[in-house]
């Protein structure tokens, strides 16, 4: 790449993250206005747009603080900021109200910036400095073995993707690991019934539905005394390593594992590893002792049990890390496999995706972990819980089938398919079999995907197909239509015509372009948010008004005019809603079509 050429790169890529570059630019320029660098931070913001774009509201905490007039602190700081060439061929500056700052971005930047970035790879590139030499380890959808999964299960899978691949486009290295519960007291009974009551076909045709229903029969018949000593004694065996019961262990997980990948396959998750409970079976003992040993633990009816006396809550509530007849638990693996992602994996951070019913138990597993790791003089890792509240039908209740029993996710994800095929037949009746399969299976199974990611992850969402399923509001229909309709306008053009846009191009004009190139620009700290905060729907919401952005400019701007500086600007904006469209929607695991 010439000199010159490589140079311009390096500065385009100090503007990737814009806020942050103004934030840095204010910080100097307050410096050098002698304002005390310890008080006053530059508050960066979205601007009321009638102002600006961005902009830093520190000056009004500042001058409180300071006991000065906040205009004129602001004063003092633009005074400074207007010395700055670099900022000056890129924003207009101007004071509102009692001292904000705002930016507003000059047309040419804006082009700048769309060219700089103007394709996945110099995208991915830039976004990649923001979790650089970060490594992760994301333990999400995580259920129990032996049994199909249900509805419930979706929200930790969808989710726990989102995350890790939102993580991944920004920097860092991610390790997918499915903590599946393998081990403990379902087992006993499983054995029991699977051992006197098995059918052989059942379990060739549908093995995950036998196993369940083994598991259910072993623990009607447990109701039983003598059953339920004879269930004990085959955990006992499981638990002394008994090479037969072992056996059958191992054949049951491999069954359950290769069902649960039929459902992952259709949601597109790939797991690096299944490192479960009983992976971490014998690992148990290094941490009683280490946890006595730094007196962290002690002995409560015979139970283990850590007490965080400084803790309003959990200097009551025990958590208890070894059971009193001397078995280990949830809590005791959890400790174990804390100590492996950080030992083994090297994690600098932990995200584990789960409902909220598991809060206190994460909680007392990072304020044990914590202290634990203090003592024995080893680093914390960053710990996040990733909560999750519950799926409701539209009477406001979790959603269950007409029997009673929860959803089976197998068949939410058949009826997401059938359903979709419909509509988009309806929309589109001319569309050949073959692809209209194909249109129906991204379209369902991206429709339930998102009618989670567009949801705040903390709040229950209530589940209905007609809006999940909807051409019209922030679904996934809207969006795959959205980017689909982008698409046409590039097959109608030779590929010539897409050639040196960014040489042809005059500055924006137009209020919808500048709104378009501006909402562009503002995907970085989008990014940055949602990774931070740990919840996709920041970027899904993004998606909707991007989406929107691009509605309002293609309604009121034409693209295709004789003007060849017009003509290849606006070609550009409608290039770079597309690539943010398609990424921001891959990384929410929703792959894109090129017509619907
Ligand atoms: N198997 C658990 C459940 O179904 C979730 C496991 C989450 N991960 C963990 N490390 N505890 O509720």
């Amino acid at each position: 790449m010439p000199r010159l050429l490589r140079f311009c790169g390096r500065l385009m890529q100090d503007w990737f993250d814009v806020a942050k570059k103004i934030e840095s630019i204010v910080a100097e320029a307050a410096a050098k206005a002698g304002l005390d660098g310890e008080v006053f931070s530059p508050e960066i913001r979205t601007a009321d747009p009638r102002f600006g774009d961005l902009q830093a509201n520190g000056a009004l905490p500042y001058a409180k603080r300071q006991k000065a007039n906040p205009r004129q602190v602001a004063q003092q700081i633009v005074a400074q900021l207007e010395e700055d060439p670099e900022l000056a061929k890129r924003a207009t500056l101007s004071i509102a109200g009692p001292g904000f700052i705002n930016f507003k971005f000059k047309p040419a930047f804006l082009l700048d910036w769309l060219n700089a970035f103007s394709h996945q790879t110099a995208f991915r590139a830039a976004a990649s400095s923001l979790h650089a030499d970060e490594k992760v380890v994301v333990d999400y959808g995580s259920p129990n073995t032996a049994k199909q999964m249900h509805v419930g299960h979706i929200r930790s899978i969808v989710i726990g993707e989102a995350i890790c691949r939102m993580l991944e486009f920004c920097g860092a290295e991610v390790v997918r690991d499915n903590h599946i519960g393998d081990w403990g007291t379902p087992y006993g009974k499983l054995f029991y019934a699977y051992k006197r009551h098995l059918d052989k076909d059942a379990l060739a045709k549908d093995p995950l539905e036998e196993l369940e229903r083994l598991y259910k029969l072993g623990s009607e018949l447990a109701n039983d005394e003598t059953v339920l000593e004879e269930c004990r004694q085959e955990l006992v065996e499981l638990q002394n390593g008994n090479p037969d019961s072992i056996a059958l262990w191992e054949r049951v997980n491999e069954l359950s594992i290769q069902g649960l990948e039929t459902i992952y396959q259709q949601l597109d998750v790939r797991y690096d590893h299944y490192l479960g409970e009983s992976f971490y079976r014998d690992k148990v003992e290094q941490v009683y002792q280490e946890l006595n040993d730094a007196g962290l633990s002690k002995e409560s009816q015979g139970a283990l049990v850590v007490f965080h006396p400084e803790h309003p809550r959990y200097a009551k509530i025990p958590f208890i890390v070894r059971k009193s007849d001397g078995a280990s638990n949830y809590a005791t693996t959890d400790l174990a496999t804390m100590l492996y992602r950080l030992e083994h994996f090297q994690a600098t951070s932990i995200v584990i995706v789960t409902d909220f019913r598991q809060k206190d138990h994460f909680e007392q597993l990072e304020l044990t972990t914590r202290k634990w790791f203090e003592k024995t003089g080893r680093s914390m890792p960053k710990f996040s819980h990733v909560m999750f509240g519950s799926i409701n039908g539209e009477d406001g209740k979790p959603i269950k089938s007409r029997s009673g029993d929860p959803i089976r996710l197998r068949d939410l994800l058949a009826e997401a398919i059938e359903r979709a095929a419909r509509v988009v037949r309806e929309k589109n009746p001319d569309l050949p079999e073959d692809e209209l399969a194909n249109i129906a299976r991204v379209v369902g199974i991206s429709s339930i995907k998102y009618a989670d990611l567009s949801q705040n992850r903390s709040s229950d969402y209530v589940f209905a197909w007609d809006k999940l399923l909807s051409f019209e509001g922030n679904t996934a229909p809207y969006l795959l239509y959205a980017a689909a309709r982008i698409n046409s306008i590039f097959r109608k053009l030779e590929a010539e015509q897409l050639e040196s846009l960014d040489a042809q191009a005059s500055p924006f004009e137009t209020p919808e372009e500048i709104a378009l190139a501006n909402k562009i620009l503002s995907v970085v700290s989008v990014l940055q948010s949602a990774t931070e905060t740990l919840r996709p729907h920041l970027l899904g919401t993004y998606l909707f008004e991007l989406a929107g952005a691009f509605s309002a400019f293609y309604n009121a701007n034409k693209v295709i005019v004789d003007e060849t500086g017009i003509k290849a600007r606006r070609l550009i904006l409608c290039q770079r809603t597309l690539l943010v469209l398609e990424t921001g929607l891959s990384l929410l695991g929703i792959p894109t079509l090129k017509r619907m």
